[in-house]
């Protein structure tokens, strides 16, 4: 059976709030669309046709559909209409662009119902019972009508079985009434929900889950939608063998990459791209993005990872450090009070507390390399580009800007000097006899 899909993503967002339309708001760092296009692609249809407007064609994020452009949003039944031209299966699925927790699973049930139309219906838990989902009515079993939650009595209302709008329609039938749907009176909108007054014969799947219908009208749905996809993250890491202390405070990606023995102490926030290897920890109150930890690596707490960094087995980082665009070799260390940024850096080698790679000279970024075996002292302040080689020992407090050979001990500071009993002076002056 050939089935083609429209995903609608035309509407004007309105009950966001926010300059950036609802479909490219992401959830553990995905964008919202992108959930919803790719479960479509797992149902391996030869037509996936995204209705969105002009101006969010070329955002990048429908390379691998047909686009289809609605000029003004005048409801989802006029934009499944800008849509009509594209379509050549027997079958249309329609949804809606703004319900990434779709699997392809629900789809590929309904698109294998025997019935010539469907739609997915879901019964509301009581706690979203209240959200303007359209209610679906039944007259001895079947299907009577969708009634929009605008234009809805109080008695429609409270009825909890809803429309997730999710419909399989036979592609004739949609091309035939679709011109047909009037403007709502109420709402000025053609709604899509109102091709049922023409086809009558409807198959109501029931779905005994919201979670996967769950849409994204306001912030606060977003903000549900998250909840949902990282309670399914957690779920899945710790299935496979990750610790987490308090899962509720752990945030991961869509892309994160965890092998098992790793542990993730409370608060910790991961964003995209991170990879990390067995036996690793995360220590409280870190926020790692853009790395790939190997194994037995210790970060935090509270450290600062990103900008494509890397750590090699047994490479530890530790409070208040932030890394970016680095490289840490086997054994490496950085364990209080730093900012290394855009260097690489070799095996068994310490970098002391406070210690500053200063990258950016206001205009371009540069890179620091230090050896293996090094050992940086306390406070120092490396001015990039830097070299330093194998096995030098950087003396504490030192600013560099020359590059260290091999084997050498570099002191960059003031010299020191003791004046004796000079301090007795200055107590006496203060009034206090030492
Ligand atoms: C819609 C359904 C409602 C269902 C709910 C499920 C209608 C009239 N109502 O309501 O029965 O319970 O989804 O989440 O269909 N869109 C366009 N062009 C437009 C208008 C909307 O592309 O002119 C897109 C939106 O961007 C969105 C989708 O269609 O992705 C649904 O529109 P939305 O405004 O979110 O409808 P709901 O009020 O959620
Ligand atoms: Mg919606």
């Amino acid at each position: 059976m050939s089935v083609d899909f429209v995903i609608l993503a035309a509407g004007n967002s309105s009950r966001m709030h926010s300059t950036t339309p609802k479909f490219f708001h992401t959830i553990a760092g995905k964008p919202v669309i992108r959930y919803i296009i790719d479960a479509v692609h797992e149902c391996n249809s030869r037509n996936i046709i995204v209705v969105t407007r002009e101006e969010l064609k070329n955002s990048g994020h429908f390379k691998d559909v047909t686009v289809a452009i609605q000029r003004t949003p005048l409801g989802t039944a006029d934009a499944v209409r800008c849509a009509l031209d594209e379509l050549s299966s027997e079958y249309t699925i329609i949804l809606c662009g703004d319900m990434p927790l779709i699997s392809a699973e629900h789809l590929m049930n309904l698109a294998n119902t025997s019935s010539d139309n469907a739609l997915i219906a879901m019964t509301l838990p009581p706690e979203f019972q209240h959200m303007p989902y359209g209610r679906i009515v039944l007259s001895n079993g079947k299907f009577e009508k969708i009634v929009e939650y605008k234009n809805a009595s109080n008695a429609e209302r409270s009825i909890s079985l809803a429309n997730t709008g999710v419909y399989k329609i036979k592609t004739d039938l949609l091309k035939k009434y679709i011109p047909k749907i009037e403007k709502n009176a109420v709402s000025g909108e053609f709604y899509l929900t109102d091709i049922f007054k023409f086809i009558k014969d409807v198959e109501v799947i029931q779905s005994p889950e919201y979670e996967a219908f769950h849409g994204i009208n306001t912030m606060q749905d977003l903000a549900k939608a998250e909840a949902f996809v990282q309670n399914k993250l957690r779920r899945k890491f710790m299935a496979s063998g990750v610790k987490l202390i308090a899962p509720k405070t752990v945030y991961f990606s869509h892309d994160t990459l965890i092998e098992n023995e790793v542990v993730i102490e409370p608060n910790v926030i991961i964003g995209n791209n991170v990879k990390i290897g067995s036996g690793s920890r995360i220590y409280a109150f870190s926020h790692i993005r853009d790395c790939t930890i190997d194994r037995n690596v210790e970060i935090g707490p509270f450290a600062r990872i990103r900008g494509n960094s890397s750590f090699a087995e047994g490479s530890a980082i530790g409070n208040f450090v932030e890394v970016k665009g680095s490289k840490f070799g086997a054994k490496t260390k950085a364990k209080h009070l730093a900012y290394i940024g855009d260097a690489t850096i070799g095996e068994h080698t310490n970098i002391g507390a406070g210690t500053i790679t200063c990258n950016y000279d206001g205009v371009a970024k540069h890179k620091t390399t230090i050896g293996n075996n090094v050992f940086v002292g306390s406070n120092s302040t490396l001015i990039a580009p830097i070299t330093i080689e194998d096995n030098s020992i950087i003396g504490a407090g030192s600013t560099l800007n020359e590059n260290v050979p091999a084997q050498a001990l570099a002191i960059a500071r003031q010299r020191q000097i003791n004046f004796p009993q000079k301090a007795i002076n200055i107590w006496a002056k203060k009034g206090k006899n030492r």
